[in-house]
Order: structure tokens, then sequence, then C-alpha cells
């Protein structure tokens, strides 16, 4: 794109002031009343707009080693709302700059993080929080490290303001999709209308994410797959120590189920990660932040530890930078402080121990489905030229 098509787009990206309307013809405001009206009503006037997938839904398939997908009620995926969402997921034009999409942060190539201790948004501003990965997001209950958001639905939008993240008002991303040449269209084939609402862009995106899965590791073949050949002597005496609760004890947290394994309980636990020189203050509050209560200061969600080879560095903070150093620091009971979870204690573990812990962490590396990547090119979608 040529500096001048460059410096166009970010004009015409700006919301149209209500000031210009004057010099605009009475005949054609009229056109404009109903943007406006819906402008200026309270929401709760407004029309609805249906934000219901028309599509027939779709099965998600869970590979070996996963339960079922969960899918809400009001959000059967479809062919479309995937596609749609997949766009979307590495649109960078959800970005005040146009240079970053979820995909920079989450990116498939890191097995959807970003490989950083903390993430760098818009114009370099960096973050607070280690980016998790979106590899089997479906199955949580919470999201965020703190749990501030339930549902993908929910949660979707939120980087997209976020001024250390996209740094884009709601407003300027749907007028900016409303420019494209294909999302109008794909908007309609989704949701019956080419209406672009937030509602129907955090569908799309939660959709798409419910895809990003991975299973079939060597541990899901050795213990839901019926090959105990797929994993090494040394990984399952790994395994044995990470499942035993006085040994590892890490299944405590990380869970492995009799028929899948999401090796997440989905709850908050303190393992002293990120405290203060006074072994009591936390730079990040985690969960507390949420709740206001004392008992969650520095707690976090467990996060997955699938894929957990390619995801370094480790923790919330991105402040260990291999899984010899996380084993290490279980093994030395965590960091001491008033919050620290009851299952965090010193543990016992020989030099052979940890190498059979790493070992079995590598063996939950999975395989991705081929088609979460960048959507194939539509180049006419960044034409600026192609929008007159
Ligand atoms: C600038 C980097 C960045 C961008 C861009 C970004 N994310 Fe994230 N994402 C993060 C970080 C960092 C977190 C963790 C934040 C926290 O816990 O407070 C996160 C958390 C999440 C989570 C919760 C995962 C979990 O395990 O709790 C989801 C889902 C998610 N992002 C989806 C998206 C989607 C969808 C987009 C695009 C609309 C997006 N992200 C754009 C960095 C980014
Ligand atoms: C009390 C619950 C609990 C137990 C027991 C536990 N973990 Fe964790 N694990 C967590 C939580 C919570 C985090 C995130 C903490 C943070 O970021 O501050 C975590 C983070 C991790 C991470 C980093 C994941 C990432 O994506 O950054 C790894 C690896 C890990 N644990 C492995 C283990 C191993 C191996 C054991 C056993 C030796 C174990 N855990 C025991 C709760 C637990």
């Amino acid at each position: 794109m040529t500096r001048y098509a460059a410096l166009m787009r970010r004009i015409e990206t700006q919301a149209p002031s209500l000031f210009s309307l004057r010099a605009i013809p009475a005949s054609s405001l009229l056109l404009f009343l109903p943007a406006l009206a819906s402008l200026l009503l309270p929401a709760g006037c407004k029309k609805s707009i249906p934000d219901r997938p028309i599509g027939a839904s779709v099965h998600i398939q869970a590979p070996l080693g996963l339960p079922p997908v969960p899918i809400p009620p009001d959000n059967p995926p479809t062919a479309e709302t995937i596609a749609l969402g997949q766009r979307l997921f590495y649109d960078p034009s959800l970005s005040k700059d146009d240079t970053l999409a979820c995909a920079s942060c989450h990116n498939p190539r890191f097995h959807f993080t970003d490989g950083l201790k903390f993430s760098r948004g818009v114009g370099g501003e960096t973050g607070i929080r280690n980016a998790p990965t979106l590899l089997n997001v479906a199955y949580q209950t919470f999201q965020f490290w703190d749990g501030r958001a339930l549902t993908l639905e929910e949660q979707a939008a939120s980087p997209i303001a976020d001024p250390i993240e996209m740094n884009q008002s709601h407003e300027v991303s749907v007028s900016k999709l409303n420019r494209d040449p294909v999302y109008p269209a794909m908007f309609r084939k989704a949701f019956g209308t080419e209406d672009i609402t937030l509602k129907r862009i955090e569908k799309a995106l939660a959709s798409f994410e419910r895809t990003i899965l991975s299973g079939n590791s060597a541990f899901d073949r050795y213990q839901y797959g019926g090959d105990k050949t797929a994993l090494t002597p040394q990984q399952v005496r790994g395994f044995a120590i990470f499942i035993n609760p006085g040994k590892g004890n890490c299944a405590a947290c990380h869970t492995v189920s009799p028929q899948y394994a999401l090796f997440t309980d989905g709850k908050f636990h303190n393992l002293g990660q990120g405290v203060g020189e006074d072994g009591s203050t936390f730079a990040d509050p985690g969960r507390y932040h949420q709740t206001q209560i004392d008992t969650d200061r520095g707690a976090f969600k467990t996060p997955t530890l699938r894929n957990i080879a390619n995801t370094a560095p480790y923790m919330h903070d991105g402040s260990l930078r291999t899984l010899r150093e996380v084993v290490d620091f279980y093994a030395g009971g965590g960091n001491s402080n008033p919050y620290l979870d009851k299952e965090i204690k010193t543990i016992h573990l020989s030099g052979q121990d940890r190498a059979d812990l790493v070992e079995f962490l590598k063996s939950l590396t999975g395989d991705i489905p081929p088609n979460v990547g960048p959507p194939a090119k539509d180049t006419a979608a960044k034409d600026p030229a192609a929008n007159e």
C-alpha cells in the first residue's frame, strides 16, 4: 500500500462527525436519519438485530483425549460463522493502526501464543501478562488469568478496545468492517442480514476459537488410545510422578480424568509466583482483582498443560523460561506467602525425577487441526481502492 493510500484509509476510518451532516442536502439527510436515531436512542429502544447463526450447525469433532466441545445454545457453530470468525481472527484491521490481529499474540506458529514474556500491543505498548495459548480454550469456564470473563463470546471484544492491545473503539471496528468488500456478505451468510454488530463479531470469533483444538498427543494415545508404546519409559515414570499425590501432586490442579484430560481444574490457585520482596504483596493481584476476596490475592487460573513444550515462557508473568525451571519452582514449594495454596508444599524430587517430569510434559504436544491457520487470501479485501 502506498503512503497516500494508507493515509486515505486512516482518514476514511475516522468515525463520521455529526457536524458534517450540515453540509449535506436535506434529501440525503433523510437517508441518515435511521442511523442517527440508532446513535441517539438508548440501547433498550434500538430495533434489535438478530444474532443467531442461520446456517446448519456443524459438529466440531474433539480429538482423542478431549471431551465433547461445549456449545452455548444461542451460538451453534456453522460453517459460515466459523469462516467469518477465522477471517476476523487474522485481520489486523481490528486494531487502531492496522498492524495487530488476534493472531499476532495468539499465533499458530507459536501454538497460539506470542512466545514473549509480555504481549506487545498497538504502538509497542507492553501488557502485564503472558499471552495464554488458545488451544482448547473451548473448554474453559473462565477466560483470562484472573477469570474476568466467563464465555468466549464475552471475552472476544475486549482485546479490540483494550488500549494496550488493539486499541480501537468498537464503533470504528464496525465501520471499518462495513467498508470491507467481503465482510457484509459474510455477515449476511452467517446471520441473515448484512448488519455488522459487536454481538455478531463476538459470536463468530468464539465459534472459530472453538475449533482450535489439540489432542491425540503421545500421552493421549498411551492413556486413552490403548497404545502402551506411545510413551517412552522415562515419560511413563514422569506421568507416575505427575499423578502421585505424595510426589509431584501436579494432577491435583492439572486434572487428568478417566476418559479425557484437560490438565486444568479451571480454578484459581496461589503458587506465590510474582510475590514481592516483602513476601506478602503481589505486583499483579490476580483473581483478587475480580473478587476482592483477600485469600484470592496472587491466585491465577490453572493453565492447561497441553502443548506446553511449545508455549514458553511460563506463568502469568512469563517469568520462568523453561519447563525445568517450572519443575524446580514446584520442587521448592513455590514462593511462600500468606495465601499459598494448601496443595503447594516442598516436594522431594531427585534430579532424575525432575528430568522425567519434563519429558512427560513434552508428551502433551498434540495435533493441531490443519484448517485453523490464516484463511485463504482474498486480495480484494485488503485493497483500499476496491472500496470506492
Ligand atoms: C496484544 C496481544 C493480544 C492481542 C492482539 C489479543 N490477545 Fe488475547 N490475550 C492476550 C493476553 C496477554 C491475554 C491474557 C490477559 C489476561 O489474562 O489478563 C489474552 C487472553 C485471551 C483469552 C483468554 C485465554 C485464557 O486462557 O484465559 C482469549 C480467549 C483471547 N485472548 C482471545 C483473543 C481474541 C479473540 C483476540 C482478537 C479479537 C485477541 N485475544 C487479541 C494477548 C492478546
Ligand atoms: C495448587 C494447584 C497446582 C499444582 C499442585 C500444580 N500446578 Fe502448575 N499451575 C497452577 C497454576 C495456578 C499455574 C499458573 C500460576 C501463575 O501463573 O502464577 C500453574 C502453571 C504451571 C505451568 C506453566 C503453564 C503456562 O502456560 O505458563 C506449568 C508448566 C505447570 N504449572 C506444571 C506443573 C507441574 C509439573 C506440577 C507438579 C510438579 C504442577 N504444575 C502442580 C496450579 C498448580
